[in-house]
């Protein structure tokens, strides 16, 4: 293991955000005392953003429908019940 990465005080876990629709915005929130945006990554359906906490991110919002993958599990964002053109979610 890197020397770096042992020393990390952060999680070195990936999550994986996969858009249902168009338009999703993954937006990457500041670490430490104030938090704000610092980065928007748009993603359109069926895109895939693999990514990682690091010591300017500690906190991930995600905006519009999709499929997040983390170490502590799966979840979907989004509106509940709207099936959007597609019909029923699987
Ligand atoms: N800037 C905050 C921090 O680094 C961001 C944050 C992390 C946060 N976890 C949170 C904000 C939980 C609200 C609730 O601590």
């Amino acid at each position: 293991m890197a020397e770096e990465e042992k020393n990390s005080k952060f999680s070195n876990d990936y999550i994986v955000i996969r858009a249902e629709e168009n338009g999703i915005n993954v937006i990457g929130m500041t670490r430490g005392r104030d938090t704000r945006f610092h980065h928007t990554e748009k993603l359109d359906k069926g895109e895939v953003m693999i990514a990682q906490f690091t010591e300017n991110t500690s906190a991930i919002k995600i905006r519009g429908r999709a499929r997040i993958l983390t170490g502590i599990g799966e979840i979907r964002s989004g509106p509940e019940n709207e099936t959007g053109t597609e019909g029923a979610r699987k």
